[in-house]
This record gives structure tokens, sequence and C-alpha cells, in this order.
């Protein structure tokens, strides 16, 4: 631009020169006599038109230069650079142009700031979001897939953006939700399922217009996880079943004695076997319901327990001697193997003793007649050992991951006619998780099963 004017500014100049040139030659030619007022006249026109066409030059070079610190300030606007600077001190005729250049680029950059902060923001709350965000276009194409969704959706290295939604989500609902959303502006509530080996989510997915854009712009999809949820609600009604299957047999039991007995007609020795039996039954209930309120109080989030220091060497004696009688009755021995040392923990005596007499309980119960049952209590580096081994029919290792689960029993039949709910080492792992600590089994079918505590054992300094 600036060697453009310059350039005509030259060729202006050089075509003034010759044309005063041509002129002072035809005047002095056509006034040979001499007439020197004219030549001096001509001359002075001459000097001013030269003296004009210099003045033009320095202000077109002016002007050249202006224009091209214009040219780069805009450039550098159109960049992006919104501190661009039009130089307000150019050709005065320019002034105004610089300073509207100058509010224009820090008008821009107020905006393109506003809309950057906007833009960080929306980016701040999706990426913060529990909740899956899908957002696609008019022809249902992901333009934007937040961290959650990719997250719940499985989606990790893949690039669905610009791919179709059924891409990261397929559901027959939604083949028809989605573009009833998209084109007719409906908003779809559907609640789906999806497989994800080896697992399955279970989703509400809203399908909403885009609103306050143009018909046809598109639509997002929002997804909650309610899995967990779901399997709340499908433990709650385990647990109701459960409970109501355990508590109808010996309702059930006591219920057909009584009536039996009602309608007479018994001989005394079958009057006092039915009752015996509705004895039995009714203990089996009072146990089934102590043991449920039990767990109840356990899972209280309220539940507190009364912890002190506590040497696991009593816990273990507590447990044996509550045990002895029935271990007596099938003659088993209970032996106790405490070593000299105490091994203290940290915890709630009561509670701890409950633990330990449920797996000897167990571990009786499950025995032969006249076995041995072992309670050990040892210390582990920093962790306070106590297990309880017997010499019964043992766990087949499938089983083992599951006992520990309410209602769970490994041969129902066998359990039922002891008595059991499925309930005591389910008692037991609470407890444990209230200390902190763990409980375990180590098992080989026919080869008998040792049940492990292990806690925080206190070291020595602080005894
Ligand atoms: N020492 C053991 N030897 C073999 N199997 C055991 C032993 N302890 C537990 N089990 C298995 O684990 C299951 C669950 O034990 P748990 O103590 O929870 O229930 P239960 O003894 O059957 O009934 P409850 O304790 O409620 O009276 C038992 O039914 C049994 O199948
Ligand atoms: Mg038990």
């Amino acid at each position: 631009m600036r060697i453009q004017i310059r350039y005509l500014l030259v060729m202006l100049a050089l075509a003034a020169s010759l044309l005063g040139a041509v002129a002072a030659f035809d005047v002095i030619g056509a006034t040979r006599a001499g007439g020197t007022a004219l030549f001096w006249g001509v001359g002075g026109a001459l000097l001013i038109l030269a003296g004009l066409v210099w003045w033009s030059w320095r202000v077109g070079t002016r002007w050249a230069a202006y224009l091209d610190d214009l040219g780069t300030a805009l450039r550098q606007l159109g960049e992006g650079r919104y501190d661009a600077f039009f130089d307000p001190g150019g050709p005065p005729e320019f002034a105004a142009l610089a300073r509207t250049g100058d509010e224009v680029a820090r008008r821009v950059g107020e905006e393109m700031g506003a809309i950057k902060k906007a833009q960080r923001l929306l980016e701040a709350v999706l990426g913060s979001m529990v909740s899956g965000v899908l957002v696609v276009d008019s022809q249902a194409r992901i333009i934007m897939a937040n961290p959650a969704a990719v997250e719940l959706l499985n989606l990790q290295g893949k690039n669905v953006v610009g791919g179709h939604y059924s891409a990261a989500i397929f559901h027959p609902d939604l083949t028809a939700g989605v573009p009833a959303a998209i084109y007719k502006g409906i908003p779809v509530r559907t609640e789906l399922t999806v497989d994800q080996p080896p697992k399955q989510r279970t989703f509400v997915v809203s399908v909403t217009p885009l609103r306050g854009m143009r018909v046809e712009t598109g639509a997002v999809l929002l997804l909650h996880d309610i899995t967990a949820l779901r399997n709340l609600e499908r433990s709650r009604r385990e647990l109701v079943a459960n409970i109501s299957h355990e508590l109808k047999t010996p309702v059930t039991a006591i219920r057909g004695f009584a009536e039996t007995l009602l309608q007479g007609g018994l001989d005394r020795q079958e009057e006092e076997r039915f009752l015996h039996i509705m004895v039995d039954e009714a203990e089996r209930l009072s146990h089934l319901v102590g043991q449920l309120l039990e767990l109840a109080m356990l899972e209280a989030p309220s539940f507190q327990l009364q912890t002190e220091l506590v040497d696991l060497r009593d816990v273990a004696a507590v447990a044996a001697s509550a045990m002895e009688g029935a271990a007596r009755e099938k003659g088993i021995a209970i032996r106790l193997h405490t070593g000299e040392e105490p091994v203290r923990v940290q915890g709630d005596r009561q509670y701890l003793a409950q633990a330990v007499t449920n797996l000897v309980e167990n571990a009786i119960k499950f025995s032969p007649p006249e076995a041995a049952v072992t309670v050990a209590v040892r210390r582990e580096a920093d962790r306070a050992v106590i297990s309880v081994t017997d010499f019964g029919p043992g766990i087949p290792a499938e089983h083992l991951p599951h006992v520990f689960e309410r209602f769970y029993r490994v041969d129902s039949s066998r359990s039922r006619s002891d008595g059991g709910a499925g309930l005591g080492l389910a008692i037991v792992k609470h407890i444990m998780q209230a200390h902190g600590g763990e409980a375990g089994v180590e098992s080989k079918e026919g080869h008998g099963s040792t049940f492990w505590l292990k806690l925080a054992a206190v070291p020595e300094e602080t005894r």
C-alpha cells in the first residue's frame, strides 16, 4: 500500500515537472523576444507546483505509514490480540478512525473475555457433574460429552464426538426418544440398563430438546446412574423375603402344633412332644428376632462402640465359657491357645466377645461329636489375631466368598436342622467393620475350617 502510494506520487511529480518544462519551452519559444516577466511567472508557477507535489508526497508518505500501522493493528485484532494499539498520535485525519479502532478492540476484548469466562465456567460445571451429559446435534451426532458421561458409559479412549449417539448409548426407548426431542421438541425420560461386563449399570436418561435456539438444533441427554439405588432396593426386597421366609417356618410350626393340641385327643406323651417342638420353634423365633435386631442396631448410623483396652485372651476365655455347655453336649473340648503375653486392642469387650462366641458356636455346631475346637490368640506384626479352628466338614471353595453374607448357608437343610438362619457371620462381619478390623476364613472341604478376626494391636509403648 505504502509503496503503491509513493509510486503514484513520484509519477505525479514527474508528470508535473514534464508538463512544466514543456510549458516553459513553449513560452520561451513563443516569446523569443524574451518576455522575462512571463519566464519568471511560469518558473514561479512551476516551483509552486513542485512544492505542492513535494508536500503531497510527504503527506502521502505519512498516511501510507499510518495506514500500514492501522493494518497491523487490525491484523492483530483479527488474530485475537485485543490489546492491539491504534495510535491516536497519527495524522489528524485518522484520529477518529484510531479512536474507533481502539474502542472496537477494547469492546471485542471485553466480550471475548466474558465469553471465555463463561466457557470455562461451563466446562468446570460439566466437568464436576456426577451426572453424564451428552449433547447431540440435529443429526443426532454427539457434539459434546462431559467426563462423567465418558466414565458412566465406559467410553474412555473412544472418540465418540462427531459420531451418532447410539455408538455411546443404545436402547430402543432412545431410538424413538432422541428424534422426538430433536424434531418435535418433546422431552423424554426413560430408565435403561446397560451391559458393561462383568457388571450392569442402570441409568435414568432424560432427553431434553435444546431450547432457546433454532428449531431442530439438537438435544441434551442427561444420565443419572441409579445402579446403587436399584441394587439397594433389590437387596431390601431380598431381605424382606428372607426375613418373612425365616419367620414363617417357626410360626407355621407353632400354629400347627397349637391347633392340634387344641383339638385334643392326644395322649400325654404326644402332647409333651408337641409342646417341646413348640418351645424349640419359639426359641428359634426369638433367636432370629434377636439376631435381626442386633444387625439393625449394628447398621444404624447412630451405632457406637464402647471401646476400652481389651486383652483378646480374655475375649477368648469369655466366648469359650459361654459355649461350654453346648460343647459338652457334643463331647467337644474347647482348647485355648492364648500364650503368656497379653494381646491388647482398643475395642468393645462385649461385641468382641459376641463375635468370637458366634464363631465358636458355628465350630461346635458344624463339628462331629468328640472333635476339638481351638481358640487361638496371637500378634502378627502390628495386628492382633484371634482364630477359631474346627475339624468339621469344611466349606467348599465356591461358598467361601459368601459365608459372611446375610442369610447365606452352605447347606440350608443341614443348618436349618440346627436352627441357624445364616445371620451369625453377618453379625461378626459388622462387628469387625465397626472396629475397623476384618474377618475371614480359611477352609478346605473335608478338612475343617479356621475363622479369624484381625484388629489393630495396641503398640507396646502405650500400654
Ligand atoms: N465352622 C464352620 N464349618 C463349616 N461351615 C460353616 C462354619 N461356620 C459357618 N459355616 C457355614 O456358613 C454358614 C453361615 O454361618 P452363620 O453363622 O452366618 O449362619 P448359621 O450358623 O447357619 O446360622 P445363625 O448363626 O444365624 O444361627 C453356615 O450356615 C454354614 O453353612
Ligand atoms: Mg452361626
